[in-house]
């Protein structure tokens, strides 16, 4: 018999244990999937935006493996507190799988970052998921008519889409109602969306960027200016890779549509390239006013140069959507320049030394890109690393019960009865406020759902 915990219920999490319970090498496997949050599928559940409800249906297909019954969902179990360890973790299982994702934001590093109204599209994706950590972290700042997102990657695209759309077509989402009410009430009419480079070095990908173009109540603003600035944009398009030829295609439709009036009923995303984030400026007391940048241009090799000139654009909200960055798990190696922990196809590496029996999958060992299907074949490398060496791992004794084991280490897991008590008191919720699915917004009602599911 082999026992592995697998750290984490999101795709990477989720593939590794697929790949365990799949494969025939080893036959007798049996995978524990723990997660701080008594909830499963990480970003699937508090990441992918509420109204890309095709690509959050991927849920129903993680959860077929979930149930299979090699696999054993534990979640309100976090690894790093109360007692539980990653020395802990290994005295109870043979092996670890360490897919507990990129949880925390990258920092711009510049003056007023921290000013009121100023926070990361990862708090903001956190607050429209529902995900527990959000609720003491507060609302945002829908008050004022401008808010700026700085960064042009999908995040970017998924937050500006949540601003500049009309609150009811959230409706039939698992919005949570707190949040679903502040974004009805929300003031903002213009968006701002700023890349520090071109067009042709942008990370959105076509098709949702297209999705911003198709908003009902608003209209997309590109500058035919910062269009001709970028030398590849009016290069042979056949040299540039299909994503960036395609976006091009639309940038330059939208550049040459007409412009609805500022004050009209209409919202308005403007998309803007060339402008580097130089400083937020505000006050304490009022929070962020605007956010000054610097004109930059292409150096041509793909970068940019400073100009020395400056712009300020307005705003009562900055969403700093910068990417996502991994965070250090207690007792293993981390690599704090590009936040991952070092490992060779999979296998944590002290020092340059291979750990058998210690392993990583997903946003933690690649770094926070990928779409949730990269994750699949990254996940079964690992698998095929942690099966090399299984001969070493399988023959040491355990304690009988990993969860006897973990309630001694002082965790408190909710299984997968808990998880379906959740579901089902979800789908309640949005039933009473004349909804379909409604998420629960805080841990309280969260593991009060989770006890009656048990
Ligand atoms: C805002 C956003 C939207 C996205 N939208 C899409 C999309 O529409 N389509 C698409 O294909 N891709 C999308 N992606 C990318 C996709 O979500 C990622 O590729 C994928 O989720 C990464 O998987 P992961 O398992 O490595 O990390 P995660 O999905 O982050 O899973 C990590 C899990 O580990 C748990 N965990 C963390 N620390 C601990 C601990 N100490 N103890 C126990 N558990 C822990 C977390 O609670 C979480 O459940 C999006 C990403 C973001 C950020
Ligand atoms: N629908 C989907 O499929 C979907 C949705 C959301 C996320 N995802 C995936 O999730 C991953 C993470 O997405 P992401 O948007 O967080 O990251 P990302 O794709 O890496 O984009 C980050 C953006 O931030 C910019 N940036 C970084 N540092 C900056 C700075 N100091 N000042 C100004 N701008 C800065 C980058 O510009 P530079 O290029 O100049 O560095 C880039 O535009 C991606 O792989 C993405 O495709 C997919």
């Amino acid at each position: 018999m082999l026992r592995v915990a697998v750290i984490g219920s999101g795709p990477s999490g989720v593939y590794t244990a697929q790949a365990l319970v799949q494969q025939q090498a080893v036959p007798d496997v049996e995978v524990y999937v723990l997660d701080r949050l008594p909830c499963p599928y990480g970003l699937v559940r508090y990441g992918v935006a509420p109204d890309h409800e095709k690509i959050k249906s991927l849920q129903h297909t993680l959860r077929t493996v979930l149930e299979h019954p090699r696999v054993h969902f534990l979640g309100h179990v976090d690894v790093g507190t109360g007692g539980l360890d990653h020395a802990g973790l290994r005295r109870i299982f043979h092996a670890v799988v360490y897919c507990v994702g990129a949880a925390t934001d990258r920092r711009l590093g510049i003056p007023g970052e921290e000013l009121p109204g100023s926070r990361s599209a990862t708090e903001f994706v956190s607050w429209y998921s529902a995900h527990p950590d959000a609720a003491a972290a507060g609302g945002f700042a829908l008050g004022r008519s401008s808010a700026v997102v700085i960064g042009v990657g999908n995040v970017a695209v998924d937050v500006a889409r949540i601003l500049a759309r009309a609150a009811g077509d959230l409706v039939p989402t698992d919005v949570p109602q707190p949040a679903l009410e502040a974004l009805a009430g929300s003031g903002v009419r213009d968006v701002w969306m700023v890349g520090r480079r071109g067009p042709t070095q942008a990370k959105f990908t076509t098709k949702e960027l297209r999705e911003l173009g198709a908003l009902p109540g608003a209209d997309v603003v590109v500058r035919p200016d910062e269009l001709a600035m970028d030398p590849a944009c009016g290069a042979d398009p056949g040299a540039l890779p299909a994503v960036v030829r395609r976006n091009v295609d639309v940038l330059r439709e939208w550049s040459q549509r007409p412009v609805s009036p500022p004050d009209g009923p209409r919202r308005r995303i403007h998309l803007r390239f060339y402008l580097r984030p130089a400083e937020l400026i505000g006050d304490a007391r009022d929070g962020v006013r605007a956010v000054r940048f610097e004109r930059t241009a292409p150096d041509g090799q793909g970068g940019v140069r400073g100009t020395g000139q400056y712009e300020d654009i307005e705003a009562g909200l900055v969403l700093r959507s910068v990417g996502y960055r991994g965070v250090a798990q207690p007792g293993l190696p981390f690599d704090a320049e590009t936040g991952t922990v070092p490992n060779a196809e999979g296998r944590v590496l002290r020092d340059g030394t291979t750990c058998p029996g210690e392993y990583v999958a997903g946003w933690i060992k690649r770094g926070p890109t990928g779409v949730i299907g990269t994750n699949r074949p990254c996940a079964k490398q690992t698998v095929g690393s942690l099966l090399e060496d299984a001969p070493g791992l399988a023959g040491r004794e355990l304690p009988e019960d990993p969860v006897a084991a973990l309630r001694r280490a002082g965790q408190r897991p909710v299984p997968w009865p808990g998880w379906l008590g959740i579901e089902a008191a979800e789908a309640a919720l949005g039933q009473e406020l004349g909804r379909t699915t409604v998420k629960i917004p805080d841990w309280e009602g969260l593991l009060e759902a989770a006890q009656s599911g048990q």
